[in-house]
């Protein structure tokens, strides 16, 4: 899958493409990770890229001219790509979300905008789907494109050094991952529960489940109004529930 940044600052992008396992998907060529400079599409003397809004108003506007031939160009070198502008007006962005964008198997152009914002009309004509990271407003998109292109590139087969890492994944069936413990036996105080160093992997696989479940009763309980509880999960609680009876009348 190839990733496309249309940005004002490629330089925020670049070390981004060059780290971790983004960079270990790209030389294994499992992705491609490019940046292209609105800036280059310019075609005055002083290279503008913005201008003011129409009606009056505060801060300045992008110039749809530049914004226009930056998609082509990105749409030329990776064609049937889906242009994705980032703003903060866009549909949330979610777990389920990135599954679908890394399920495709065409391209993904960012369009980050910058300023108060961009031509309206570049919406209209070339953009595919509005995304935002969060009810918030950042100054640019840069930091939402590089957060969907890290959670997307994660779930491509083969990015992730084993491909059941993103499998047990929070969010993945609406629940929460399960806690999870690494050497030393015992820090601070603190041990390990048993279970997970008994090698019985049937257990292990129950305890796990049972972690998953409470941490996302205590943690978030709103995932589970988006899927019902299994007959698997329902006994977990109802246990859960006597543990925490017995507990309370001691
Ligand atoms: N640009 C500015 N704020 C944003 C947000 N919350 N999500 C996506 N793009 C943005």
């Amino acid at each position: 899958m190839d990733f496309t940044v249309l940005t004002l600052f490629p330089d925020l992008i670049g070390p981004f493409f060059d780290h971790g396992m983004i960079s270990r998907g790209i030389e294994k060529n499992l992705i491609k990770g490019q940046c292209i400079n609105i800036r280059d599409f310019s075609t005055d003397r002083h290279k503008t890229v913005d201008d003011r809004p129409y009606g009056g108003g505060s801060g300045m506007i992008m110039k749809p001219e530049p914004l226009q031939a930056a998609v082509e160009y990105a749409q030329k070198k990776s064609p049937e790509s889906r242009v994705i502008l980032m703003t903060p007006q866009g549909t949330r962005f979610s777990q389920e979300k990135a599954q679908e964008l890394a399920s495709q198997k065409t391209g993904l152009i960012f369009v980050c905008g910058r300023y108060e914002g961009l031509d309206e009309r570049i919406t209209t004509l070339l953009v595919d789907e509005e995304i935002s990271i969060g009810d918030y407003v950042m100054t640019g998109g840069e930091l939402a494109a590089m957060v969907i292109i890290d959670a997307v590139a994660r779930l491509i087969p083969g990015v992730l050094g084993s491909c059941d890492s993103s499998k047990s994944d929070s969010f993945t069936d609406d629940r929460l991952e399960y806690a999870q413990y690494t050497r030393p036996e015992e820090f601070n105080g603190l041990g390990v529960p048993g279970v997970l160093l008994s090698g019985n992997h049937e257990k292990i696989r129950q305890w796990r489940r049972t972690s998953s479940l409470q941490r996302t009763f205590l943690k978030r309980p709103d995932l589970f109004r988006k899927s019902t509880l299994t007959t698997e999960e329902k006994n977990i609680l109802m246990q859960w529930r006597r543990e925490l009876g017995t507990f309370v009348s001691e």
